[in-house]
């Protein structure tokens, strides 16, 4: 599928307008993560032909959209708490999702509530962003918990949001320390990004 940014924003400002709060401002949405920063995974992720990707934290969804727009398949985690935050049920924000995915059609995308929902059978995901629970062990043990699934026939990336988080920063940390990955902070304009690392193994 190709970047279509005009498909994704169309889709999440009608997904978004029943929040009325939190993610819509003045009719448009925003993502956790800014569109320099979808932009750059994006190209990472196309000029470095990754393919199968997992997301923890579907969030808007926007950041969704676009990592699924470069990538064959992805599947997204979430579990519910941004429903409740919104005074949603979980029911009613998985409906949401599923809805918005299918009106910017895409069928690449597989939503689950939990890192240990996704098929044991998985072993080939090549590319994580990483950007849920930011408070206390989560951002590390979302990293530890995805590991059954990452490929080891070659190279794999693990895109953090939010490292100027310091648990996310923990996380960070913790990959490279314990887990033998190589890390590297991604240098963007100061004013369009929340802190975003990449680490590789
Ligand atoms: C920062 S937002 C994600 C933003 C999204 N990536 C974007 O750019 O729009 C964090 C999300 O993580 C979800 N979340 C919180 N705790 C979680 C957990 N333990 N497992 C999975 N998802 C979780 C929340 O429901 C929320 O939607």
């Amino acid at each position: 599928m190709i970047l279509d940014e005009k498909k994704i924003m169309e889709a999440a400002a009608r997904y978004c307008q029943p929040f009325n709060k939190g993610y819509c401002f003045m009719g448009s949405c925003s993502a956790s993560l800014t569109l320099v920063e979808a932009r750059f995974m994006c190209d990472f992720i196309v000029n470095n032909k990754l393919k199968n990707g997992i997301e923890i934290g579907t969030g808007t969804g926007i950041s969704t959209m676009y990592l699924a727009s470069v990538l064959d398949k992805l599947i997204t985690v979430d579990n519910g708490a941004i429903a409740l935050n919104l005074q949603h049920e979980y029911g009613w924000m998985r409906a949401a999702w599923n809805d918005m995915f299918r009106e910017a059609g895409f069928e690449n995308i597989n939503m689950v509530q939990s890192i240990e929902e996704i098929d044991k059978r998985l072993k080939s995901v090549d590319f994580v962003f990483i950007d849920g629970d930011h408070t206390g062990l989560f951002p590390t043990n979302d990293c530890i918990a995805v590991q059954p699934h990452l490929t080891t026939k070659k190279t794999h990336y693990i895109f953090w949001h939010d490292t100027l988080n310091p648990n996310v920063m923990a996380g960070v940390d913790n990959a490279i320390k314990n887990l033998g990955y190589s890390g590297k902070l991604i240098e963007l304009p100061e004013q369009d990004t929340y802190g975003l690392w990449v680490t590789w193994k």
